[in-house]
């Protein structure tokens, strides 16, 4: 178990498309766990491999609250294979995008097909936030992130925001 560095925005790490996985190996078990740990540990409810600097197709999500049991998902090769055209709104936030959040329009529930951790080929009917916080993760295999979805004006002025932390980060360091 290992906590893994997560890649902040605006980094040219997290506009490239990942690449699909062709077999589940021990590795990418692994590195599953670990980004499930690291996960936990930020906290958040999801992330995805390119965030760790990893341009494969996978991704980890536990939307249960504090006082639930844990839910995990670990998921190689997402894809929404059905959307509704109902939509959800939700404040979106992302561990790349950290202190940064804004109102996001997506499907309110979709089906998602997936090879689970021993490689078996799954689906998951997903709604309301399972369903946001999937569909935000899958977008991260695009090189898509939250602020791509919303006004260029909001996304700009959040990417200047995180431009002037790292800054500031690399001269505290
Ligand atoms: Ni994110």
């Amino acid at each position: 178990m290992s906590i893994l560095p997560i890649i902040i925005a605006p980094d040219p790490r997290l506009k490239n498309k990942s690449e699909l996985v062709d077999k589940v190996t021990p590795e990418l078990v692994k590195l599953m766990d670990d980004m499930l740990d690291t996960m936990y540990d930020a906290p958040g409810i999801g992330l995805a491999a390119p965030q760790v600097g990893f341009q494969k197709r996978i991704i980890v999500a536990d939307v249960s609250t504090q006082d639930e049991k844990r839910d995990p998902y670990q998921m190689v090769n997402p894809e929404v294979i059905w959307s509704s055209t109902e939509l959800f709104d939700y404040e979106e936030g992302c561990l790349s995008l950290p202190d940064q959040y804004a109102d996001v329009s997506r499907p309110k529930r979709v089906k998602i097909k997936y090879l689970d951790r021993t490689g078996s080929s799954q689906t998951v009917d997903a709604e309301e936030l399972l369903a946001v916080c999937l569909q935000h993760e899958i977008d991260h295999l695009e090189g898509v992130l939250f602020v791509d979805h919303i006004t260029k004006l909001k996304r700009d002025l959040i990417l200047r925001k995180l431009k002037k932390m790292k800054k500031l980060d690399k001269k505290a360091g």
